[in-house]
């Protein structure tokens, strides 16, 4: 899968721009507050609907402006297809093929991308919401099923928060909350049963590439950790309702007096292990960082293995940051089968790449193609 061309209208500072891209690589050199994120930014918009900068669509309008508009063609499984995307400000218009697509959900699936910048590194250092939104949005690329129910869940959250706090309160009575726990562990079993499915996946192959930057010297562990309990992948989703219902029931007092839903997937978390030891915690910078890049090669393996094919890859101003043997693992994995947008601010840190690319100059909006092939 790769994207052949993108056309951008008024997105962000970028007032119109036509590009053409290489199958494989591709180079976007600009000084700092050029453009550069905001064409990756672009590309992971016609993913996932949404970017992953803002959920205010608004911001992606240029200033001045009352309207951006993208379009672009993608190749797939070698047929092409168009995909475009427009804001006016209120009403978001997608097409695939000229067909409207009227969910977000509707449109995943088509385009499947990876972002990696140094934010990432929060996935092993940040708190366990940075993991839960790694797994979320992994599964959901390639399972629409799956963020489908994950909506449904987040909205009967919120609901039976609001319950909670109206219990407390004395406004509501506690025989209400029966509903709400059937749906929270009606949905949050699936959405837990689906992520152990997928952990035990992705630990495979992180600790694969793992071993592999660290010449085998250490061992990556991945685990799922729920807080309703001691669960494993051998349970069935039944099983594990059972444990979740009865954690509820056990902490109904608990949850009440705090107002809050404080168990299911929305308070889980992903335990990363380096010879034993948490990463998180008491993993060095490099640790951390290696851990980091291979959760992400990881998920473009584990993406390929459901799909059948490698997602775009977008890497935003990590590469440069790589020490020598890092990039080469990464060059290694992605040369000749990955599309892949490389974002720096000077090329000497790109001396590494070679074959075929093709390079953009970027400067306040304004794209430039300077070597490549056409
Ligand atoms: N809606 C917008 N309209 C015009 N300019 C914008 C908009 N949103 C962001 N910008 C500008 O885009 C630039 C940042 O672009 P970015 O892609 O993040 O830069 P970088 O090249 O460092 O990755 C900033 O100068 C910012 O002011
Ligand atoms: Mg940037």
């Amino acid at each position: 899968m790769y994207v052949k061309r993108i056309y951008l209208k008024n997105y962000r500072n970028i007032k119109e721009a036509d590009l053409s891209f290489d199958s494989s690589l591709n180079l976007f050199i600009g000084a700092n507050a050029q453009g550069k994120t905001n064409i990756l930014e672009s590309i992971y918009l016609l993913g996932t609907g949404t970017s992953h900068r803002t959920n205010r669509d608004i911001n992606l309008i240029h200033w001045g402006k009352d309207y951006f508009y993208i379009k672009s063609s993608i190749i797939k499984r070698n047929r092409e297809i168009t995909i475009s995307f427009g804001y006016d400000g209120s009403k978001k218009e997608i097409k695939v093929d000229n067909n409207p697509i009227h969910r977000i959900s509707d449109l995943m699936g088509y385009v499947n991308v990876v972002i990696f910048s140094p934010e990432d590194l929060q996935l092993v250092k940040g708190g366990p919401i940075f993991r839960r939104r790694f797994l979320n949005l992994d599964i959901s690329q390639v399972n629409p099923y799956y963020f489908h129910n994950l909506q449904k869940y987040n909205q009967v959250v919120k609901q039976r928060n609001l319950l909670l706090k109206e219990i407390r309160e004395g406004k509501k009575v506690v025989d209400l909350l029966f509903v709400w726990n059937q749906q929270l562990t009606d949905l949050g079993s699936r959405l837990i049963k689906k992520r152990l499915e997928v952990v035990e996946k992705i630990d495979i192959l992180a600790r694969l590439v793992h071993r592999r930057i660290t010449d085998g010297r250490e061992n990556l562990k991945l685990k799922y950790e729920s807080s309703i309990g001691e669960i494993s992948n051998q349970m069935t989703r039944e099983e594990i309702k059972e444990i979740f219902e009865n954690r509820l029931k056990k902490e109904q007092e608990n949850e009440i007096s705090r107002g809050v839903s404080l168990f299911g997937p929305h308070r889980d978390d992903l335990e990363l292990t380096v010879n034993g030891i948490n990463v998180r915690q008491f993993g060095s910078q490099g640790q951390q960082r290696t851990t980091a890049l291979a959760l992400k090669i990881a998920e473009l393996e584990y993406m390929k293995s459901e799909m059948g094919e490698y997602p775009i890859l977008l890497l935003d101003d990590v590469f440069s940051e790589l020490d020598a043997v890092r990039k080469s693992q990464l060059l290694e994995v992605i040369r000749d089968k990955i599309q892949t947008f490389i974002t720096s601010t000077d090329l000497d840190s790109l001396e590494e790449i070679n074959g075929k690319y093709r390079l953009f100059y970027i400067n306040d909006g304004q794209v430039v193609q300077k070597k490549g092939s056409e």
